[in-house]
């Protein structure tokens, strides 16, 4: 059976294991999928021994995705816009360096949560790697407009400059300056990662609005709560990671698992 993984450091807590191992099930692909714990300072050593001892590709985690963009010798365009890779296929010809952060978190808006993101208004908060590599996906839906809102708002605004050409609406602002009432909030700051409640004020948030952190579990906790007491729908990150897991499947092998039963088991499993 091929084999698979995913890359980092820390790797220990990463689901994709569990997740990968559903998809395989499911759809009877012969594949197993570890953990891989690399070196700060051993990344393509990591790589490269995986790939010599039958590797077919591997999905990249913190602190990696920059390093798995300078290692891909092909690269698809969402992994471009993002200037990151979270996912690569072993070619014989080379590697090929994919992104399925933005396309998972997209279809978690779209199909999981039920919105459609055409004509709707849409709050980006970060401009760090996270933002940087959902942003292109996010476009591509289509929705009235985007901000993009950081912290440090050279960052914002490098971000959505990168982005101009792409036919949406895109502005950059500070924290402070973020537009009230929007129909979508993404938190792709790591301000969860301190337990924080949210970067930004509650004005943001439209009747009904969607308020999504991409990250799960305990850390998302305190923002889920302030969207809750706001009136928002809170939403974690565990949709967008089984949606991203699943895109990573059909660039390897061409097949698409179904998604929502896997959710379901996971966020079980979460508690
Ligand atoms: P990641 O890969 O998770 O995006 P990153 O590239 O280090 O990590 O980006 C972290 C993001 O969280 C940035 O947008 C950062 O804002 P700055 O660009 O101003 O540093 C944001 N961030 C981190 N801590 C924050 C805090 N306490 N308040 C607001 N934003 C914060």
């Amino acid at each position: 059976s091929d084999s698979y993984a995913v890359v980092g450091n820390p790797v220990e807590h990463s689901r994709s294991p569990a997740i990968h191992a559903m998809f395989a099930a499911q759809t009877g692909q012969q594949l197993t999928y570890e953990r891989l714990l690399a070196p700060l300072d051993g990344f393509e050593a990591t790589l490269r021994a995986f790939a010599a001892a039958g590797g077919k590709g591997c999905n990249v985690t913190v602190p990696f995705k920059f390093d798995a963009f300078a290692l891909a010798a092909v690269r698809t365009e969402r992994a471009r816009l993002g200037g990151a890779v979270n996912t690569l296929r072993f070619d014989a010809d080379g590697w090929t360096g994919d992104n399925t952060d933005g396309a998972g978190l997209v279809n978690d808006i779209q199909r999981n949560a039920g919105r459609t993101l055409a004509g709707l208004q849409v709050l980006l908060v970060g401009a760090g790697g996270a933002a940087a590599g959902v942003l292109g996906s996010l476009i591509a839906a289509a929705p009235a407009r985007i901000t993009v809102v950081n912290r440090t708002v050279d960052k914002a605004q490098a971000l959505v400059a990168g982005h101009a050409h792409l036919g949406v609406p895109l502005h950059a602002a500070t924290l402070a300056d973020a537009p009230a009432e929007q129909d979508i909030l993404i938190n792709a700051t790591s301000t969860s990662l301190a337990g924080a409640a949210s970067p930004v004020d509650a004005r943001v948030l439209a009747r009904g609005a969607l308020a999504l952190d991409m990250m799960y579990g305990p850390k998302a906790q305190g923002f889920l709560d302030w969207a809750a007491a706001h009136g928002a729908e809170p939403r974690d990150g565990l949709g967008m990671l089984v949606e991203q897991a699943a895109e990573a499947l059909f660039f390897w092998r061409g097949v698409r698992p179904e998604t929502a039963p896997v959710l379901k088991t996971m966020r079980s499993e979460l508690g």
